[in-house]
């Protein structure tokens, strides 16, 4: 007696389980697999020292992927999907380790100890004089002879909730290229769900010494390998601008921009005037500028927007930095084959460094560069690839 009613609810609800699976629900596919940012690793080759180097790819749900490798903290590609969907890369660089290792105008690196230039590669600090390496004319450029763009960094990899990305860290010993005191830096890449990369940076010292860091990508929007940038539109959002004598070096002035070949105020494309006959552009060769950013807060702030109007696609730079240097590439010349054999012409791609301004350790007029024992050098940019609607 006690069995059976038992018996009866089971089978019972076997059967009433049966009939609705028959009749009212049909089999249903397994769920696809949810779309998730993602972060791997691969080879990338040897350092001629016999160290590997591992290349990291970071992806989101949109379609845009990031890779980076840890010589030089260098961004290899940056592949973003056109108006139509159509997934380029839009940085010029190498398919392989052994063109980074080789002679190259610093493509996707982090330049420092100082980005950009110092004159004549001295400065003096609390009194004491310091010399650099000339490696640009009369002048020290981006760090030196072995700058931050030549090192071997540490990696960490970042999945957090959506965001994907590196840190790299390094150390730069006292008296590296000729810069005072240790210190350690600290790059974060991260790539966002909403198709931004961002790039952090932090840095300490043990003694007194200039420090400006960025990001050296040229950027091509057509995609790397697809023409000049002279038909790119760019804007500036910046009244004035640091200009240089014959050798870039700042004459310490902030002159505006109205009425100027550098008027960025408005989209302009790059082409317009870029080779006008004024003096400024005759010692670039071309736009190779620092743009003074119009800052009424600290923080990030909307800094450069570039669209290229055949493919659609756009970059917005927003930074904590007071300034940005806009190099047009004008010494691009084509003896460099990159990616997929592409020669990479003069103007073929253009680089929105946000930084201080060159040469501010010989100028008490800028924004001082100096990082303190004891102070913490934080900065961020971060670059938005969009499509115009
Ligand atoms: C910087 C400089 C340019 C040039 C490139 C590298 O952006 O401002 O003058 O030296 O780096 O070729």
């Amino acid at each position: 007696m006690l069995r059976k009613p038992f018996l009866v609810i089971v089978l019972g609800a076997m059967v009433a389980c049966g009939g609705s699976n028959k009749t009212d629900t049909p089999p249903t596919a397994p769920p696809p697999p949810e779309k998730k940012a993602t972060v791997s690793s691969a080879a990338f080759g040897e350092l001629p020292n016999g160290s590997a180097v591992t290349i990291y790819t970071l992806t989101n749900t949109n379609g845009v992927e990031v890779r980076t490798i840890p010589y030089g903290a260098i961004l290899v590609s940056v592949r973003v999907p056109d108006k139509a969907g159509k997934v380029d890369d839009v940085v010029l660089g190498f398919d392989r380790l052994d063109g980074y290792l080789g002679a190259h105008p610093y493509f996707g690196a982090i330049v420092g100890r100082y980005g950009n230039r110092i004159a004549k590669g001295s400065f003096t600090l609390d009194g004491q004089t310091y010399s650099l390496a000339t490696n640009n004319g009369p002048n020290a450029l981006h760090g030196g002879l072995k700058g931050f763009d030549k090192k071997m960094w540490t990696a960490e990899l970042v999945d957090h909730e959506g965001n994907v990305g590196v840190i790299y860290r390094g150390e730069s010993p006292d008296g590296e290229e000729g810069y005072p005191g240790n210190v350690k830096v600290q790059v974060t890449y991260t790539l966002t769900r909403n198709n931004e990369l961002s790039v952090e940076y932090e840095a300490s010292t043990d003694k007194a010494t200039p420090v400006n860091l960025t990001q050296h990508s040229y950027f091509n929007l057509a995609g790397e390998g697809r023409g000049d940038i002279l038909g790119h539109r760019l804007t500036i959002d910046a009244d004035r601008f640091t200009p240089v004598d014959a050798t870039l070096i700042p004459t310490g002035d902030q002159v505006a921009v109205e009425n100027t070949p550098f008027d960025f105020r408005r989209a302009t494309p790059i082409g317009a005037r870029i080779d006008a006959d004024d003096e400024q552009l005759h010692h670039g060769g071309g736009y190779d500028h620092n743009w003074v950013l119009n800052r009424d807060r600290d923080g990030l702030i909307h800094a450069a927007r570039l669209e290229e109007p055949a493919s659609g696609r756009t970059l917005d730079v927003s930074t904590t930095e007071p300034g940005l240097q806009f190099y047009a590439g004008n010494f691009l010349d084509g003896t460099i084959k990159g990616k997929s054999g592409h020669v990479y012409a003069k103007r073929s791609g253009l680089c929105l460094e946000t930084q201080h301004f060159p040469d501010s350790p010989n100028h008490a007029g800028f924004p001082s560069t100096i990082l303190r024992p004891g102070e913490r050098f934080r900065s961020k940019t971060v670059f938005t690839f969009g499509v115009t609607k």
